[in-house]
């Protein structure tokens, strides 16, 4: 299973990376506010520390304005995956950018319907929210469990990337269940890792 860090913090990135413990990066708009950074410049710099795909997201609504956005994000660096949200409009999106050869993350996923139009429309990688589903009194590695069985059945090659992750067990039954991939903030302790 690939760990993805999920942060724009810089300097976490790069001492993750050090330790052979980052595959790859996600990020979003409140991630990047928080490093108070603009967003092509700190992105660049993530790209340029990971080899591996790194996640930025689009912040337009509408199909047109997200493609535009999009392939703006991926001139950033050949490892940019562009994240779109699970909107119709997002899909669309994933159909054309996928089609330009480019990696699309589409992000908060909540059912594996949703999951299975993501996958027929292109995405490289599907990101369901375990942590928020466990919030609404669900459980979040049931809809990973479920994404699994469907994408082995029909061969997808769309990786599965769990979001949301808020604990150490949620790692634990990812690896089980044979999500591709965990993503998951820097730990907040170096004595006792949150992830750990
Ligand atoms: C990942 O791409 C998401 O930004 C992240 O996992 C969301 O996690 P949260 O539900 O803890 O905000």
């Amino acid at each position: 299973m690939k760990f993805f860090v999920d942060t724009a913090d810089v300097a976490a990135i790069a001492e993750l990376n050090d330790l052979g413990m980052v595959d790859g990066v996600t990020t979003n708009p409140s991630l990047i506010l928080k490093s108070g950074r603009d967003i092509l410049e700190v992105t660049k710099e993530i790209c340029g520390i990971v080899s591996g795909p790194v996640s930025a997201e689009v912040v337009a609504l509408k199909a047109d304005d997200m493609i535009a956005e999009g392939r703006k994000l991926a001139e950033i660096a050949p490892n940019i995956a562009v994240k779109v949200p699970l909107t119709w409009d997002g899909l669309k999106t994933c159909k054309v950018l996928s089609g330009d050869g480019f990696m699309v993350n589409v992000t908060l996923c909540f059912s594996a319907n949703q999951a299975l139009l993501a996958a027929k429309a292109g995405a490289t990688f599907i990101s369901p929210f375990i942590g928020r589903l466990d919030d609404i009194n669900l459980d979040g590695t049931d809809l990973i469990s479920d994404i699994r069985t469907i994408y082995d059945n029909f061969n997808f090659t769309t990786e599965i990337l769990a979001a949301s992750i808020r604990n150490a067990n949620h790692v634990t039954q990812c690896a089980m269940i044979g999500a591709d991939v965990i993503t998951a903030p820097p730990p907040s302790s170096k004595a006792s890792p949150r992830m750990c």
